[in-house]
């Protein structure tokens, strides 16, 4: 782990970071030349490379080492119908307050949140307790908390009126939502299946903050996974597999597993995930949703935190959304998004009329107790007994700038060596895990002016930039070029030296340790191959 974090809230640790980070590339403050715009963040050339990898990461751990799930790569902008169907148009809004005196502005749970206050709920609406103040000026002088929607609004089209209004996405997920009839017909994958989608995200956040973490425009990793009601894993196996009956996560998923399972495998795959891409199990938190923080429609919610340096916070979601998102999405389109499934309408067929009447008189009254009118729950009988239902959902929802954040804040270490006369010597490394570092290799050749060496390095760097992105640096004294690969978390050093004409060796110095070794030409490939993998 490292060890710049301080008892300043994480100020002075995050100051080291973002000023490493500017210094090498990593992340600048966006149109900085006009003074920057608040909540608003571009990657530099390291940077770039490193959020690459991540999503990289994700895609293949998500999608492309799986058979149950497929991709998708949507629009930003999407029809209007789409967020008032979401419920993104009347209730993604977060509320906001004002100080009258010195005009600082707020987020009003956060300013609460901070005076170990908590924001009141009052007809649908907030009210401020006793004892808030500004944190500026310490006035009481406060507006109402007021809702304020976090979506970017835009128009299509040279008109601009209300017809041509739309948002920018506020979240990924959706288009998954609003594709899924043709994902379904096109995919020839069947329930349980998911859908994955990576991209831009925009919410025009009151008060972004703590450097990258809460931005105005950021991306999502998002994944709805889409599963059987348990009624009907009910009718198909007879039982319905829950937390109870002690299922193994880690082995192959089970046609008869319930929601509860479904949702309780995801938190467990996304563990192995950020573990496997270097965060320590012990700077990774679960924080369950209590009954009342959760929405109306999801059945459990669960953060995984990190310990950033300015406290433990959200790094990405995991709700068991129930049908609410396709049932949305088919009563405002009127299109059906109820799948056909074989295994259930043969089961239902081999079922006598009592045990189906039992079976009714269960479901009813189970749905009416989750809140379903008595006419919903008949319907979701008649078609279950036909074969039918809107498909559940399990979400894993991350954010990739806010994962990069934390992938930074855990490398960053400064360690405090003893240089060649004895005097303290602080070695500033990023810990990055060699397979989402931005640079796989630097390779060095160790003087510039003897050609043949010159010749067999370039040699050596054109072969390692067919694999991976390597650097070429032949400038400075050769610990000066270490140096500055360690700020970058280049995991391998490749040196070429006089031995390597005579024995094509080279010698590879390992960031962490620093410790070096003599590798083959011929074997450097598959050495550095097998260490670049998760
Ligand atoms: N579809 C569900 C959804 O969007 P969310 O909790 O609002 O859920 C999911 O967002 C993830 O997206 C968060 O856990 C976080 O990692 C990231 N995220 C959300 N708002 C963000 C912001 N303003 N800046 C950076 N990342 C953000």
């Amino acid at each position: 782990m490292s060890n710049y974090k301080d008892n300043d809230g994480g100020k002075r640790g995050l100051d080291a970071l973002s000023s490493l980070c500017k210094r090498r590339g990593f992340i600048f403050p966006s149109s900085e030349i006009y003074g920057g715009i608040n909540g608003f963040w571009d990657y530099g050339p390291m940077g770039a490379e490193l959020k690459r990898n991540i999503r990289d990461a994700w895609w293949r751990f998500m999608v492309q080492d799986r058979e149950d799930v497929v991709g998708l790569d949507a629009t930003i902008i999407m029809h209007p119908r789409v967020w008032q169907a979401s419920g993104h148009a009347s209730g993604f809004a977060d509320p906001m307050v004002d100080c009258k005196d010195c005009k600082k502005r707020y987020r009003a749970d956060q300013l609460c949140e901070e005076q170990g206050a908590k924001l009141v709920q009052k007809d649908g609406g907030w009210e401020l307790p006793e004892g808030v103040k500004c944190l500026q000026c310490g006035s009481a002088n406060l507006t109402e908390p007021r809702s304020f929607n976090l979506m970017f609004k835009t128009h299509v089209g040279p008109v601009e009126d209300e017809s041509s209004a739309t948002y920018l996405r506020p979240e990924t997920a959706q288009a998954i939502f609003t594709q899924f009839l043709n994902i379904y017909a096109t995919s020839r994958r069947s329930v349980p299946f998911g859908v994955a989608q990576s991209g831009k995200s925009f919410r025009n956040e009151i008060n972004p903050r703590n450097y990258t973490f809460r931005s105005r425009e950021f991306e999502q990793m998002e994944l709805e996974f889409f599963i059987r009601p348990d009624e009907a894993v009910e009718l198909i196996y007879g039982h319905v597999v829950t937390m109870a009956d002690n299922p193994d996560l880690d082995g192959e998923p089970q046609q008869d597993w319930g929601w509860e399972v479904w949702h309780r495998y995801w938190v467990e795959q996304r563990l192995k995930w950020y573990r496997s891409i270097g965060l320590p199990s012990e700077a990774l938190h679960l924080y369950w949703q209590k009954g009342d923080e959760l929405a109306h429609y999801a059945r459990a919610c669960v953060d995984i935190e990190y310990e950033f340096p300015f406290g433990v916070q959200e790094l990405e979601g995991i709700a068991a959304r129930s049908d609410f998102d396709l049932s949305q999405h088919q009563k405002f389109s009127g299109k059906s998004m109820e799948v056909f499934d074989d295994h259930l309408k043969a089961a239902v067929s081999a079922m006598d009329e009592g045990a189906k009447q039992m079976f009714e008189q269960r479901t009813v009254s189970a749905c009416i107790l989750r809140g379903k009118s008595l006419d919903e729950a008949k319907a979701f009988c008649a078609g279950l007994f036909e074969g039918r239902y809107v498909p559940h959902v399990i979400e894993p929802s991350a954010g990739t700038d806010r994962l990069a954040l934390a992938i930074l804040c855990n490398a960053y270490d400064e360690e405090t060596l003893t240089d060649s006369k004895g005097k303290p010597d602080v070695r500033t490394v990023m810990r990055l895990h060699p397979a989402i570092a931005p640079i796989k290799a630097a390779v060095l050749p160790l003087v510039k002016n003897r050609p043949e060496l010159y010749a067999k390095a370039r040699e050596i760097y054109k072969l390692l930039r067919k694999e991976w992105n390597c650097f070429w640096d032949e400038s400075g004294a050769i610990g000066r070029r270490y140096r500055r690969q360690d700020e970058v978390g280049t995991p391998f050093c490749v040196t070429v030296d006089f031995e390597t004409l005579d024995d094509d060796t080279v010698t590879v110095r390992r960031r962490d340790s620093m410790e070096q070794e003599r590798v083959q030409v011929s074997s450097l490939v598959s050495w550095i191959g097998a260490a670049v993998r998760t």
